[in-house]
């Protein structure tokens, strides 16, 4: 196929995760053109040295009409399978209730684990084909998925074994990360020994299930008030590394814990979250490979005036990644675009700086930046086309989806409906 017609083809070409100044260099090439082969890109330039090519002559044609072309977004932090919304605690929230008040009553997240364990594989795989096609719709070619809502080992394994099912039958990639670590299920509160018989579930028979199944990559602990310890993340993320998964950290989002700088000395892929970060978490975060991503469809979402401190990371030299957290908690949506306006409206991020924020670092911290998250000769062909003129229209315009269509491995996975008005 050969795509032609883009006015600004945003190539995020260059070596590796994007730091400091660098974040906001995007590549991008005027009346752009991609030759895609099998999935993947065969070349990329401009439209008179792309149309050239004596491939270009038989190859299928698309024409952009001048609407702009990019990697499709890797959103690194979803929590796509759950049985249903949190609605109802929406409106608490308005009221005036905080989200940890909601959560020790018992509701919050452990209202949605007595929801998933109610609900059958088929309603809850449905439910995730829906949000994999509204993810598509917005842009996005690649999901990480966590589990977490089962928070019992028949329940667990049965999130991450639908995960590996919708990864097979749709388009649309799915990183897997293990998040039985999310808080601890009701039948083993209450008591210190309660809580060390959950975790060792965990390490001693979740894990090792999950590693022999090839069923997740990454193992993820929410590390806050109400949910783990630092000590206890560092046993849950070791037991993991021991059997090959990759740390995530939750980390910073509600109160400051230190779980920032332990996921740092443990080598973690990200931290997430951050609001909550010092100078310190800061330096060392800034001088480490592990991703900062941040999510600011939570605060938006809750309500909080309290942003993760962006710029200071940026201009630290960490390495910025953002993504939604699609949850029915903290952040219903799968807009990425949406994402990047609140990274432009309250992070103080720069247009370019959010879509690399959300393509290239974000494709580094799924340790999948080989591949996907930038635009050149051999990577997948996944493209999101917006309808604007100029890339920096995407955050500009929220609250309606500008996504044109979306390509994945060279396959049109979204076309944007023809009204008829
Ligand atoms: O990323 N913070 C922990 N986990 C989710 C929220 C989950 C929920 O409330 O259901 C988050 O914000
Ligand atoms: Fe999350």
């Amino acid at each position: 196929m050969l795509i032609t017609g883009a006015s600004q083809l945003l190539t995020l070409r260059g070596a590796g995760p994007r730091r400091g100044a660098t974040l906001a260099e995007l590549g991008i090439v005027k009346d752009g053109a991609l030759l895609v082969r099998d999935g993947l890109i065969a070349a990329v330039g401009t439209r008179a040295k792309i149309g050239a090519l004596p491939e270009a002559a038989t190859a299928e044609k698309l024409d952009l009409a001048g609407r702009v072309m990019l990697p499709g977004f890797v959103d690194s932090h979803t929590h796509l399978i759950h049985a249903a919304s949190r609605a109802e605690e929406y409106e608490l929230k308005i009221a005036g209730a905080s989200y940890e008040e909601i959560a020790r009553k018992g509701e919050g997240i452990l209202n949605s684990v007595k929801k998933l364990r109610a609900a059958t594989a088929d309603a809850l795989k449905q439910r995730a084909r829906r949000a994999l096609s509204q993810f598509a719709a917005h842009g996005t070619t690649t999901i990480e998925a966590k589990s977490g809502y089962g928070l019992d080992v028949a329940s667990e394994l049965k999130i991450l074994r639908l995960q590996k099912e919708l990864a097979a039958e749709q388009p649309l990639d799915i990183v897997s990360t293990f998040l039985g670590a999310h808080v601890v299920p009701a039948e083993y509160r209450g008591t210190p020994a309660g809580v060390k018989k959950y975790i060792a579930l965990l390490a001693e028979t979740l894990i090792p299930q999950i590693a022999k199944e090839k069923l997740a990559e990454f193992c993820d602990v929410f590390c806050d008030r109400g949910a783990f310890t630092r000590e206890q993340s560092k046993q849950i993320l070791e037991a993991g590394k021991r059997h090959g998964l990759t740390p995530r950290v939750h980390a910073e989002q509600l109160t400051r814990t230190g779980a920032a700088q332990l996921g740092v000395k443990l080598g973690a892929a990200s931290c997430d979250h951050l609001e909550q970060i010092n100078s310190s978490d800061i330096a060392a975060l800034s001088m480490s490979p592990t991703v900062a991503t941040l999510l600011p469809g939570c605060d938006f979402h809750l309500g909080l005036n309290h942003y993760a401190p962006a710029r200071k990371l940026i201009d630290a030299g960490a390495i910025v990644a953002l993504a939604t957290d699609y949850n029915p908690g903290t952040s219903p949506t799968v807009s990425m675009p949406m994402i990047l306006s609140l990274a432009c409206s309250q992070l103080r991020m720069r247009p370019a700086e959010a879509i690399a924020a959300a393509t290239i670092n974000a494709a580094y911290s799924l340790r999948r930046d080989q591949h996907i998250g930038s635009l050149g000769v051999g990577k997948f062909a996944d493209l999101a086309v917006f309808e604007v003129a100029d890339y920096r229209e995407i955050p500009y315009y929220f609250g309606v989806n500008t996504c044109w269509m979306t390509i994945k491995r060279g396959v049109v996975v979204y076309a944007a409906n023809k009204t008829t008005i």
